[in-house]
């Protein structure tokens, strides 16, 4: 799948936001080394805090269908100030499960820049710290 391609999946997935508070809907499409393609888009609640990006619903999904190994994740979510970054929480997820991975940032459909996930979370605390 081209990087292209890829994003046109994150602004597929940002179609099923449930940003029914923030209307801020953003989508996610999380690749495999195999070339499957796990989709997420952000879910609220109307206790804020329970709200999940659409980030780490993709990645959730697909480790809960047994993928270890990731090498791309778009994001697709309009905004008056691009680029829209992962936020912290999710930064640190993707690290722990798809350090290597690269992310490709999404603005407009048809647009996007690329940067590896390392440059967007320089000094990881990683599992492998725990050994
Ligand atoms: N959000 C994401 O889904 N991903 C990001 O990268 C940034 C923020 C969501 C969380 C919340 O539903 C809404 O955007 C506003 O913060």
């Amino acid at each position: 799948m081209t990087d292209k391609e890829l994003v046109a999946a994150a602004w597929k997935a940002r179609e099923m936001h449930s940003a029914l508070f923030s209307k801020f809907p953003v989508g996610a499409a999380l690749e495999t080394a195999e070339g499957r393609v796990y989709l997420g888009a952000n879910i609220e609640s109307s206790s804020y805090g329970l709200s999940i990006c659409a980030e780490r619903v993709a990645l959730f999904k697909a480790i809960t269908e047994g993928e270890k190994n990731f090498t791309r994740i778009a994001i697709a979510v309009k905004s008056k100030r691009p680029p829209v970054a992962p936020c912290g929480a999710c930064r640190q997820l993707l690290a722990d499960y798809a350090l290597n991975i690269d992310v490709l940032l999404s603005d407009e459909p048809g647009q996007f820049q690329k940067l590896p996930l390392k440059e967007l979370l320089p000094f990881p605390f990683t599992p492998e710290h725990l050994k």
